[in-house]
């Protein structure tokens, strides 16, 4: 039997803070019309000021353990575009917090595609022999990147965290991890970046570089793109048809991206696990809260054959394929 990684355990948490389209409209030029039309968002959760992303990630990482029904892995990963710190990494912290100080732990920055990336990390240790059991937590405050004076950034971003527990196991399992697709392009780094506060640029020229940035219609172009491709890579891989998968969790960037990707591989809407209305473009936290999300509503059931995929800034994507397995979700 070929070791894998298979999914033991699914935890997510937002925030209680909920804005609303109404709300960001009081203080930009912008309506609730415009971003349910243009993005299919109606709220998003942000945490109040003074909360930190490892605060989120130790709430979804409790919950991933307790639904694995363990208290021990291996191995750490927390993928995050907002750390607590510049330097350290956050992980550490996180490990330390839940229990698991002395265990390996880093953070994996890939932006919106960081779960994708921690869940390569973690089923890439696991599939070697170099872990038997790794905690991916993908944890987002993008409330504290976001510029309040950008309507087109500050309408698609909202915060929360979601981990899966991973263990080793067969690949013939169910929620074994069957393969992925991960790519790169940096010579599109300044498609979304915060231009300043690293080495490039210490300090801010103009004050909106202290802020996340977006060149929102490229970054539609290639998402639609990379996140089609990476699924059809990750279908061969399986050996399943579009028509197979019963659930395709993409990353909740926009209802139009989702909907033209599933429109070109040939996958009927009611496929998409779809929570952006309620919580936004949560990044790196997208495809655990999606997953959750899906699994309470009855959209994600066990016996399903799901497709993983998301893109994001780097440029990064990616893609992972399971036969969702019957595990708790907290
Ligand atoms: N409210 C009202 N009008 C807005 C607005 C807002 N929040 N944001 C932009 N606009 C305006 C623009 O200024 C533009 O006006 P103009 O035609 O007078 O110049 C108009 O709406 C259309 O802007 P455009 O950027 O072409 O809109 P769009 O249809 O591409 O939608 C995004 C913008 C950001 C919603 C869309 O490009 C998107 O979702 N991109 C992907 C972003 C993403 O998911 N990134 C995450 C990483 S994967």
């Amino acid at each position: 039997m070929t070791r894998a990684a298979v999914v033991q355990g699914l935890g997510a948490m937002v925030p209680p803070g909920i804005v609303t389209n109404a709300m960001l409209a009081e203080r930009l030029d912008t309506s609730d019309e415009w971003i349910r039309t243009r993005t299919g968002i109606a709220q998003r959760h942000m945490v109040e000021p003074g909360v930190a992303t490892s605060d989120l990630a130790v709430v979804a990482g409790e919950r991933a353990l307790k639904a694995a029904g363990t208290d021990r892995v291996d191995l750490v990963v927390l993928a995050t575009t907002t750390p607590d710190h510049p330097c350290p990494a956050t992980a550490p912290s996180v490990a330390a917090r839940l229990g698991l100080a002395g265990v390996a732990s880093y953070d994996v920055s890939a932006v919106c595609t960081g779960f994708i990336y921690g869940l390569y990390a973690g089923a890439g240790a696991i599939a070697a022999g170099l872990a038997d059991s790794a905690l991916v937590i993908g944890a987002e405050t993008y409330s504290s990147i976001l510029n309040p004076e950008d309507r087109t950034t500050s309408v698609i971003f909202g915060d929360g965290a979601g981990a899966v527990v991973l263990r080793a196991g067969g690949a013939d399992e169910p929620g074994a991890l069957l393969g992925f697709d991960l790519g790169s392009d940096g010579s599109l780094a300044d498609l979304i970046m915060i231009p300043a506060g690293g080495s490039r640029q210490r300090t801010p020229v103009e004050p909106a570089d202290a802020y996340f940035t977006m060149n929102g219609k490229q970054v539609f172009r290639h998402a639609v793109e990379r996140m089609e491709g990476a699924a059809r890579s990750v279908l061969a891989k399986t050996g399943w048809r579009a028509d197979d998968v019963d659930c395709f969790v993409g990353h909740q960037a926009n209802i139009r991206i989702l909907r033209t990707v599933a429109l070109q591989l040939g996958l009927p809407e009611d496929r998409l696990a779809v929570n952006l209305d309620r919580v936004g473009n949560t990044s790196a936290a997208s495809i655990p809260l999606a997953l959750a999300d899906a699994a309470r509503d009855g959209v994600l059931k066990p016996g399903d054959r799901v497709v993983l995929t998301a893109f994001g800034g780097g440029v990064t994507w990616g893609a992972t394929g399971l036969i969702w397995p019957d595990i708790s979700v907290f």
